[in-house]
């Protein structure tokens, strides 16, 4: 068992560390812990956050040597967990709570999160945000083995929910069979989610669309097109949107 509770905070120049770091240190008044072995825990000058984190397991990655990150807290449990957030990225009050192994999380450069929490509780994930993409408040959910894809300078507005997974099975009473199985989420470039829509397991949604207020999306939607209800529909064609 690892618990490093000692050393100094700064990643100052990061290709020698990372030769040698296999666990980060946190300061020693922090109530955050690395426990388990080969777990490498690499942050930046900006990070603020020493309590509250836990990383139990081994062979966890968090890598996040240029982004900003404010308040942002990593509950990472299982093993082979890898969480890489990008140059020029900047997450606030942004929680990572992943309980399973082999899942993955790139946060791309330049993706702006102001309130976000992504809880991942089984194995096999795969989660990434490209470029630009900014999230105002947002709970990202993923299921077993699912890929959630969310595309260049994408803009999610508050209240935003997005499930690949349901949380709890659903059962077929006469074959005992799960119904309701997680399944991938795409969301391609420049799209606009608007506040408090939801986007459930299974659906793509094309470039430069918007889903609308308080939207349920259960089915894909194409490319260019605003779509919004529950369940969401197609309301106008031919659209796209700016900031
Ligand atoms: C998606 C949105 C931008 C579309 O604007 P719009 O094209 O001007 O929409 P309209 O009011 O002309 O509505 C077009 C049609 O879609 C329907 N519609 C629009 N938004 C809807 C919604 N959230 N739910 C259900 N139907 C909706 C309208 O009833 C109308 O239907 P009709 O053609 O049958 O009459 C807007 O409805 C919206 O959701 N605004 C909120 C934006 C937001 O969340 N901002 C927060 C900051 S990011």
């Amino acid at each position: 068992m690892i618990e490093n509770k000692k050393a100094r905070v700064n990643v100052v120049d990061l290709k020698a560390r990372l030769a040698k770091i296999k666990a980060m240190r946190f300061p020693s008044n922090s109530s955050s812990k690395i426990y388990g072995e080969d777990n490498t825990f690499i942050f930046s000058k900006s990070y603020n956050c020493f309590e509250k984190n836990i990383i139990r397991g081994t062979n966890h990655f968090i890598f996040f040597p240029e982004a900003d990150a404010g308040n942002v807290v990593f509950e990472v449990y299982g093993d082979n967990n890898k969480i890489i957030i990008q140059k020029g990225a900047k997450l606030l009050n942004t929680r990572f709570v992943i309980k399973g192994s082999d899942n993955f999380i790139e946060i791309k450069e330049n993706c702006r999160f102001t309130s976000c929490y992504i809880v991942n509780y089984s194995r096999g994930n795969k989660i990434i945000i490209d470029n630009g993409t900014t999230i105002e408040e947002a709970a990202l959910a993923l299921g077993e083995n699912n890929f959630l894809s969310i595309g260049k300078d994408c803009m999610l507005s508050a209240a935003i929910d997005i499930r690949c997974g349901d949380g709890h099975k659903m059962l077929d009473l006469s074959t005992g069979e799960q119904i309701n199985k997680s399944k991938d989420i795409i969301i391609k470039d420049h799209v606009w989610i608007c506040r408090a829509a939801r986007i459930l397991k299974g659906v793509t949604i094309g470039k430069n669309s918007v889903i609308g207020v308080g939207s349920i999306c259960t089915k894909s939607i194409p490319e260019n097109c605003m779509a919004a209800g529950i369940p969401a529909t197609v309301k106008r064609e031919n659209v796209t949107w700016q900031r």
